[in-house]
């Protein structure tokens, strides 16, 4: 069934790419604004840094913990195989070193490589396309100054058809078109700045824009929500049940610059190491500009809606150090669970003890009763570092069985979010390997 639906999707590709091959046009370059942290006149290097950390290069180039910076190595697991990311340092034998500017530029823009073959868009050229070449020159100077490593690529572990790069040529005609941003003169400067972040350098649509078929983000559903990793990112259009029209730009702005936002919720997972490694170093002017972009995003209810109560019923009743009497019913395991080892940080009525960033009540994640961040939470902890704070929950993956995590998801869903949650053992196990 599987290959059955491979080799449709396929089909459709192939037919679809035709069809736009057909009727495709190409734009020619327009202006992007120049961002207050990225100013024009600021030295090379500097720019180019602070680019490089908007565009979060770092994060898909490094390997966690022990790999050197852009170094690649990390791998990629999609449905039809794992792919790794590529060597970008200036190392010449095994990085991009005898890359020109133009190779470069071809690579970000159109997803190409220096020999000319195609790269998959797990590489989201889908979104750096967008890019000025002025800003894709300033990361390539500050990449050429850092440390090269000789770490030669590991080959991509795919199966027919997808290890067939050329392949990649249909998939481009059918969902990619190759254009830079252009500026909206009826907006505000801030405006298009926020949109050239969200969209050319922070790709917010990576990872929030539901996919098709093939992969690909359908445009019609900008930032309604999508899985990834094993994670849910969120709605975050501007819907004020579903998505974040309820949050003031305050909350907004704190969540995207520190991780947190009191009553919203604490960034983990993947969209933590994009407020560690990317987001937490915008200049507030930037974030302001992020903020007052994403507010105009069309609304959108999104697949499988959350709905938050503010106010469950069992953490209200507890105190911060006991849980009330008669909670918990059904949940004996979880709760037995949740008092040797999440109780002493998180506390009872989840407010969370020490710092705001344990608060429990109010997220998203403990809302869903499906349950698959407050799983990959309970299995991979936190462990981050945003402006000069230490954000540490240990991760549990090891010490509990699937069972156990199941128990404990199902009860923090129930006692933080007053939801009756489906977290199952199976579930848990198809958790551990995204
Ligand atoms: C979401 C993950 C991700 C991010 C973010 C990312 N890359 Fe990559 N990149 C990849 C992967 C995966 C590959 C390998 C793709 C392949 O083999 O087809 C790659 C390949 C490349 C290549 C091709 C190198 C070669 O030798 O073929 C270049 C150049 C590159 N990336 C530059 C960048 C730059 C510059 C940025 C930031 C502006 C960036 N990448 C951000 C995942 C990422
Ligand atoms: C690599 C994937 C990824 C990228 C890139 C990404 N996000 Fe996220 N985002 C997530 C995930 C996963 C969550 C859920 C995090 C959690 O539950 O701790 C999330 C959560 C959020 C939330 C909280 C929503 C809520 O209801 O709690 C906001 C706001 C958000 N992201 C904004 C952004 C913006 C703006 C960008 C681009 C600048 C962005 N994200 C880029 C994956 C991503
Ligand atoms: C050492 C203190 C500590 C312990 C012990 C701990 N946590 Fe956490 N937890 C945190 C912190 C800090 C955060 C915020 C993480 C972040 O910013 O991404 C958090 C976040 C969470 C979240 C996500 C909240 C959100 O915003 O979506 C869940 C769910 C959670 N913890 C559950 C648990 C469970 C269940 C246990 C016990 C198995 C546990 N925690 C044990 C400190 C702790």
């Amino acid at each position: 069934m599987k290959r059955f639906l491979n080799v449709l999707a396929v089909l459709l590709v192939v037919g679809a790419a035709l069809y736009f091959f057909l009727n495709r046009t190409d734009k020619s370059p327009g202006e992007a604004p120049v961002l207050a942290g990225a100013a024009p006149d600021a030295a090379l290097l500097v720019r180019g840094e602070y680019l490089t950390k908007a565009a979060d290069c770092i994060a898909c180039h490094t390997v966690a913990g022990k790999g050197q910076p852009f170094a690649g190595g990390v791998p990629f697991v999609l449905p039809f195989g794992t792919i790794y990311s590529s060597n970008i340092t200036a190392d010449p034998a095994t990085g991009i070193g005898g890359w020109s500017d133009d190779q470069f530029v071809r690579a970000v823009h159109d997803g190409v490589r220096a020999d000319g073959q195609r790269l998959y868009p797990a590489f989201p050229y889908t979104s750096y396309t967008a890019l000025s070449r002025n800003d894709v020159l300033a990361i390539k100077a500050y990449l050429f100054s850092l440390p090269k490593v000789n770490q030669p690529n590991k080959e991509a572990d795919l199966g027919f058809p997808f290890n067939q790069r050329w392949a990649m040529g249909f998939w481009n005609a059918a969902f990619f078109k190759s254009s830079r941003f252009e500026s909206d003169a009826s907006k505000p400067l801030a405006w298009n700045q926020g949109k050239y972040l969200a969209t050319a350098l922070g790709h917010c649509a990576e990872c929030h824009t539901p996919r098709n078929f093939a992969f690909a983000m359908k445009a019609g559903d900008n930032l309604a929500g999508e899985s990834i990793q094993g994670w849910r990112a969120y709605n975050i259009t501007s819907d004020a049940k579903n998505g974040i029209g309820a949050w003031t730009d305050a909350e907004l702005a704190a969540y995207l610059g520190t991780g947190h936002a009191d009553g919203r919720g604490s960034a983990s997972g993947p969209m933590g190491e994009a407020v560690e490694h990317s987001l937490q170093h915008l200049k507030p002017e930037d974030t302001a500009a992020l903020v007052s972009y994403l507010r105009t995003v069309p609304a959108k209810a999104g697949k499988d809606p959350i709905e938050i109560d503010a106010k469950p019923p069992w953490a209200v009743a507890a105190s911060a150090a006991a849980p009330a009497a008669n909670t918990a019913e059904g949940h004996e395991q979880g709760l037995r669970l949740f008092a040797a080892a999440c109780a002493s940080c998180h506390q009872w009525n989840g407010q969370g003890q020490q710092t705001s960033f344990a608060a429990l009540l109010g997220t998203r994640g403990v809302n869903d009763a499906g349950g698959a961040n407050v799983t990959q939470m309970i299995l991979q902890g936190v462990n981050m570092r945003v402006h000069d704070r230490e954000v540490y929950m240990p991760a549990f993956g090891k010490a509990y069985t699937d069972t156990e995590v199941a128990a404990l998801a199902n009860y923090v869903i129930a006692q933080f979010g007053n939801k009756q949650a489906t977290v199952t053992p199976e579930f848990v196990a198809s958790q551990r390997t995204r």
